[in-house]
């Protein structure tokens, strides 16, 4: 008996372990076929955004980058969402973070929030968290009054952003919303693609 219990843990391991490698390889060939068309020459950026603000939340760095980059860009100032208690680094995290989902009871952010009155446009940049925004940054927006200013949301996830940019949509408030843009995690050797695609994407925002 127990040879069979342990025969079918094995088979499904195994069967686990190859759908997790199939879709990591489909991830990175989507990747690379994306990244393909944002290769060459550097794009030049032609948008005038007046002055911009980049707002972020990052647990693990990645959409701290990207908003790094479109501040580089756009000669913004940046603004990074902190919640008031560190994020835990239980291995179970991942359900607590689901569960703040489902039951909508977000982590207490810092303040002040920042103040968009002297801004033209405002980047907000979330992680993305079980297919929507990271859970600090739906209480940011919960709390947030964008004031009627231009609000160009952004992501950064594995590879499925699932509904983030119609939930950002809908919680935020007082937004003259723009185009998105979202940002699969990319090894280093896309770094300047990357660049040009943010580029292309603010010369859009016009
Ligand atoms: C709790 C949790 C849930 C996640 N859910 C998704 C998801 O639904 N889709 C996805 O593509 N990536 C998902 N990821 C991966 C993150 O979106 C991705 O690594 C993101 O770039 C992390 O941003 P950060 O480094 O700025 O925190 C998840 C990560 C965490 C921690």
């Amino acid at each position: 008996m127990l040879k069979i219990i342990l025969l079918v843990m094995l088979a499904a391991a195994l069967i686990g372990g190859a759908i997790g490698a199939i879709h990591l390889l489909r991830v990175a060939q989507r990747n690379q076929k994306e990244m393909a068309s944002f290769q060459g020459e550097p794009v030049s950026y032609t948008a005038s955004l007046g002055k911009t603000l980049v707002i972020y939340y990052s647990w693990t760095g990645h959409t701290q980058n990207i908003a790094q980059r479109i501040q580089k860009r756009t000669h913004a100032d940046l603004y990074r969402i902190e919640t008031q208690e560190p994020i835990s680094s239980a291995p179970w995290i991942y359900l607590i973070l689901k569960r703040q989902l489902s039951t909508g009871r977000y982590p207490a952010v810092k303040k002040p929030l920042p103040d968009v009155s002297g801004y033209d446009t405002v980047f907000v940049g979330s992680p993305i968290w079980w297919y929507t925004a990271a859970t600090p940054v739906l209480q940011f927006l919960r709390e947030m009054d964008f004031q009627g200013k231009k609000v160009v949301p952004f992501s950064t996830q594995g590879s499925n952003y699932g509904t983030f940019f119609e939930d950002f949509a809908s919680r935020a408030q007082n937004a003259q919303l723009l185009k998105g843009e979202s940002f699969n995690n990319l090894p280093a050797k896309y770094d300047d693609a990357v660049d040009n695609k943010i580029t292309v994407w603010l010369n859009t925002l016009n």
